[in-house]
C-alpha cells in the first residue's frame, strides 16, 4: 500500500501553500512554493515587482487555480472547491488592495459600508460599525469625504476599515505600503500590527517594502525563498 499522505493541520493554521506552481503563457510565476499561516499570525511575504505577490492572494481567494499544489485556507482546500463554495468562503476573509480600490463615486461611510449593505444589515447598525471601523484607523472625521478629496495614505486607512468591518477570520493586504512615502508607509504598518494585536486576525501581507521586516515585533523571524521572503509576527 502506498504511504498515507499526511493530512494538512488547518485547525493550528490558517492558510497552508503546498508545493505550488503556476505560470502564464509558459513564464513560471511562482514554483513550488510551500508557507504556512499560523491562526492569529501576520505574516508578510516579500517580493519584488512581478514576482506573484498578487497572484498568491488570488489563488488564496480561488480566483485564480494553481497549475500544481495546493492551497488550503481556513480549512478548505480552495484548488477543489466549486465557484458557490468559494463564494462562502469569501465572505470571511477582509482583501486589502493594492492602491485601495476605493470607489471615487463614493463618500467614506459608503465604501466601507458596502458589504454590510449588501447583507442589508439595519441602517443603524451599519452606521454604528462603520464609526467603529473609522475609529479604529482613526479617520472617523472623513466619514463624508470623497476618496479624491483625501491622501493616499488616507486612503489605504480606509481600505483597512472596509476590510476589517466584516470582523473577517483572515485578512489579506495587498502591497498595503505601495506608493506611500517612508512615514505614511510605517503609520500603514502600525495599524496593520494594531490590528493584529487587538483582533489577532490571521493575515496575510505580501509587498515589495523591505523595510517591513524591521518593524518591532516580540517574535519577528525571517526566512528567504527564492524569489519571495516571508517574516511572520505573532500577537503577543
Ligand atoms: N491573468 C494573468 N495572465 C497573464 N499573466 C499574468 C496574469 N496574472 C499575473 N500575470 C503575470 O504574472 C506575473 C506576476 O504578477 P503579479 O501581479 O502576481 O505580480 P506582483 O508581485 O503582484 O507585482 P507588483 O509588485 O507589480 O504588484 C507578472 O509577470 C504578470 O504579468
Ligand atoms: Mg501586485
Amino acid at each position: 500500500m502506498p504511504p498515507e499522505t499526511p493530512s494538512p493541520d488547518t485547525v493550528h493554521k490558517a492558510i497552508i501553500f503546498d508545493d505550488v506552481s503556476i505560470g502564464f503563457e509558459d513564464i513560471s510565476v511562482l514554483d513550488g512554493v510551500s508557507f504556512d499561516l499560523k491562526r492569529g499570525e501576520t505574516k508578510a511575504l516579500l517580493g519584488v515587482a512581478g514576482s506573484g505577490k498578487s497572484t498568491i492572494l488570488k489563488i488564496c481567494l480561488g480566483l485564480v487555480k494553481p497549475d500544481r499544489g495546493h492551497v488550503y485556507v481556513l480549512g478548505h482546500d480552495v484548488t477543489t472547491m466549486s465557484e458557490e463554495e468559494l463564494f462562502d468562503l469569501r465572505n470571511k476573509i477582509g482583501i486589502v488592495f493594492q492602491e485601495s480600490a476605493l470607489f471615487d463615486s463614493l463618500t467614506v461611510r459608503d465604501n466601507v459600508a458596502f458589504r454590510l449593505m449588501e447583507e442589508k444589515l439595519p441602517e443603524v447598525e451599519i452606521e454604528q460599525r462603520v464609526r467603529e471601523a473609522l475609529s479604529f484607523v482613526e479617520m472617523e472625521e472623513a466619514i463624508d469625504k470623497l476618496p479624491s478629496e483625501l491622501s493616499g495614505g488616507m486612503r489605504r486607512r480606509v481600505g483597512i476599515a472596509r476590510a476589517i468591518i466584516t470582523q473577517p477570520e483572515a485578512l489579506l493586504y495587498d502591497s498595503p505600503t505601495g506608493g506611500l512615502d517612508p512615514i505614511t508607509s510605517t503609520t500603514i504598518i502600525e495599524l496593520i500590527m494594531k490590528q493584529r494585536d487587538v483582533y489577532k486576525t490571521s493575515a496575510l501581507l505580501v509587498s515589495h517594502w523591505p523595510a517591513i521586516i524591521l518593524i518591532p515585533s516580540p517574535s519577528t523571524c525571517s526566512r528567504w525563498m527564492a524569489r519571495l521572503s516571508e517574516t511572520s509576527t505573532q500577537a503577543s
